[in-house]
């Protein structure tokens, strides 16, 4: 019977059936396609998320927050390495990816388009920013892809230090005095908003999640998964002792889940669409280091090249 369906239903069958799609694999144009947008998509917000916590490295206030912040943000360039290599096998080719970034072609997280004010900002960056990227993250690690699925596995575990970290500068900073105690409040209703913004546009809002639901490129849907992070940070507010800034934050008997406020739409688009406050701020400075960076890969190229040469000298 299989060979009597077309190659688009095989395929469906496939993931129907949880196998993992793999590079060589036949794919629909439209998969591939999706697949290259959100990965690259991924790859990007790794890589600009760098910028805002790199800000502070020089400022760290112990050599240990400095230690774990500069582990942090090595990380997140590993992560954008990892996916940048995970959309290559998908027929993408880096050079192009890396120019719609610069040409502010392509789109990367909002949320980094925010600036980092405070030494506590780095520690609601942790908490609140890697832990929604945790919640999207945790579901992609089941996505049809394998290459990209693989690649979540070990994002997500570098990940939950990202957010352990945060959430210990600000248990710390909760200890302290009362202005370090007002600076965590100030960073958290800061950066809450946006946080929640990280899931994507509301379900009804959001044309193309039905054919990646099918796909099994996700698993939740935006709401779903901005729900469960509400619902996790809530009682991780109460233990720090901090109040997220929604008069209709509340728990309901009935649903069992915190329901809230309403989301700033107009905020969001504003700044996926390149007016937030940082925006040209975050697309200079990555310019600005590959530009700089241009003599390491020269020097990598090169590097290769002599091995090569010296490789088949060698065989012959
Ligand atoms: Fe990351
Ligand atoms: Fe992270």
């Amino acid at each position: 019977m299989t060979n009597t369906l077309s190659l688009e239903d095989r395929f469906q069958q496939r993931i129907d059936n949880e196998e993992k799609i793999e590079a060589k694999d036949w794919m629909p144009d439209g998969y591939r396609k999706t697949l290259i947008r959100q990965i690259s998509q991924h790859a990007h917000s790794e890589i600009v998320g760098m910028l805002p916590e790199g800000n502070w490295i020089t400022r760290a206030p112990s050599l240990k927050r400095k230690l774990a912040l500069l582990a942090k943000v090595q990380d997140e360039a590993g992560h954008g390495l990892y996916l940048y290599s995970a959309a290559e096998t998908l027929g993408a080719g880096r050079d192009e990816l890396l120019h719609q970034l610069h040409t502010g072609k392509a789109k990367y997280s909002s949320i980094f388009n925010y600036p980092t004010l405070t030494w506590a900002d780095i520690g609601a960056v942790g908490w609140l920013v890697d832990g929604a990227a945790i919640m999207n993250q945790v579901a992609l690690c089941r996505a049809s892809y394998g290459p990209y699925a693989r690649a979540m596995v070990r994002i997500c575990k570098e990940e939950s230090f990202h957010q352990r970290q945060g959430y210990d500068i600000l248990l710390t900073m909760m200890k302290g005095t009362d202005a370090q105690k007002k600076m965590v409040q100030d960073a958290v209703n800061r950066w809450w908003w946006p946080s929640l913004m990280m899931f994507g546009p509301s379900d009804i809002d959001s044309p193309n999640s039905a054919e990646s639901m099918k796909w099994k490129i996700k698993r939740l849907s935006n709401d779903e998964l901005r729900q469960r992070f509400v619902d996790m940070s809530v009682p991780q507010a109460e233990i720090l002792g901090v109040t997220f800034p929604d008069p209709e934050l509340k728990y309901n008997e009935v649903t069992g889940h915190y329901q809230f406020g309403v989301i700033d739409w107009e905020e969001f688009w504003r700044v996926v669409n390149g007016n937030g406050p940082c925006n040209e701020e975050r697309l200079a400075a990555r310019v600005q280091a590959h530009e700089e960076g241009a003599w390491v890969r020269d020097a990598a190229l090169a590097y290769a090249e002599k091995q090569k040469q010296r490789n088949s000298s060698q065989v012959a």
